[in-house]
């Protein structure tokens, strides 16, 4: 049977809300004594704690939620990581739920993770331009740090890496290297990291001169089969050289689809990713991509949440990382073979 705070209180002989204050650190008016026996109580019983009633008591559950959209894309995993190692510092528990990339179960997770009183949410939303539920979200005075995705409301709190300069340096540096046919397979365009991708890969594309052709753009999922579409549909035109993906594991997808045509990447077409996830070091080619600091990310968004929750007023509400080019060998100078380093 569960050992209760009421059978410390007996045994020790003591009122429960002594044991109650001996738990909780509030030593105040409990002798040294006392507060030893209950201890060796607890000890002996091997007590632990309910977090139901000991919220009762503080109001907090030492517990967060993060609610993200993929876990089976490897760059949530690390998000996760960075979000859970600043919390268990912190002595707060993290507890994971995966949208799957759909907006309805967003919601219930989220409205789950309320239902056990977590004391704040870390969310990367799917579909996130849709911010109606993230703003009813506020109404219950919840904190709340949105992570990765922007909300248009300047009232939320969060974490995010520049996706527009991202995006404007691969694409910049694909033109440096003589590309003019960039093909860009970007995410799905209901959310904001897309829109800012795509933005830097139209910006770049601008600023050197280079017409924009909506024959070269195809929107699609952030997955692999996403990408492999993607590419099968972008290289039925033979003028494209170079493939802007919006996140690696379409990067992946493209790599498919030129194998399956017998093109070779990178000298008949060069490709960039978007993430850094630890596999683009390992696969064949290695792939040139823009680095975003994931596990950075989490542990930020953490800290921040963190903050809230006890009750820091913050400086800033956003906190915008930077994202960094990693060249290696996926891409190349537009029909010449081997290794290009930016000026
Ligand atoms: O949802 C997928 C993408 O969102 C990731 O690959 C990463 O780019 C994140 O920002």
């Amino acid at each position: 049977m569960r050992v209760t705070i009421k059978d410390i209180a007996r045994l020790a002989n003591v009122s429960t809300t002594t044991v109650s204050r001996v738990i909780n650190n509030k030593d105040e008016g409990v002798g040294s004594e006392t507060r030893k026996r209950i201890q060796q109580i607890i000890k002996d019983l091997n007590y632990k704690p309910s977090s139901l009633a000991r919220g009762l008591v503080t109001k907090k559950t030492k517990s967060i939620g993060l609610v993200l959209p993929d876990i089976t894309n490897p760059f949530f995993p690390d998000l996760a990581r960075g979000v859970e190692d600043y919390s268990v510092n912190k002595g707060y528990n993290a507890f994971l739920c995966n949208s799957d990339n759909n907006g309805e179960k967003e919601k219930i997770y989220i409205n789950a993770l309320m239902e056990k009183h977590v004391d704040g949410l870390v969310i990367t939303s799917t579909h996130n331009l849709e911010e109606k539920h993230i703003l009813e979200l506020m109404e219950n005075k919840i904190p709340i740090v949105i992570l990765d995705r922007r909300f248009k409301s300047k009232d939320l709190h969060g974490v995010y890496t520049d996706n527009f300069s991202g995006a404007y340096e691969a694409v910049r540096y694909l033109i440096q290297n003589g590309h003019k046919s960039i093909g860009c397979i970007t995410g799905p365009l209901d959310t904001s990291i897309s829109k800012e991708r795509f933005e830097g890969y139209k910006k770049a594309l601008k600023d050197n001169g280079i017409k924009y052709n909506d024959r070269f753009i195809v929107q699609s999922n952030f997955k692999i089969d996403g990408g492999i579409k993607a590419s099968e549909e972008l290289l039925k035109n033979k003028e494209i050289t170079a493939i802007f993906a919006c996140n690696d594991l379409m990067a992946y997808g493209v790599y498919k689809t030129a194998r399956k045509l017998k093109l070779n990447v990178p000298e008949d077409i060069s490709v960039i990713g978007f993430d850094d996830i630890s596999l683009s070091q390992i696969v064949t080619p290695t792939l040139t991509t823009v680095s975003q600091p994931v596990y950075e990310m989490g542990y930020e968004a953490a800290k921040m949440l963190i903050s809230l929750i006890e009750g820091k007023v913050l400086k800033r509400k956003v906190k915008k990382l930077s994202t960094k080019l990693v060249v290696r060998e996926s891409t190349t100078k537009k029909g010449i073979q081997g290794d290009v380093k930016l000026d």
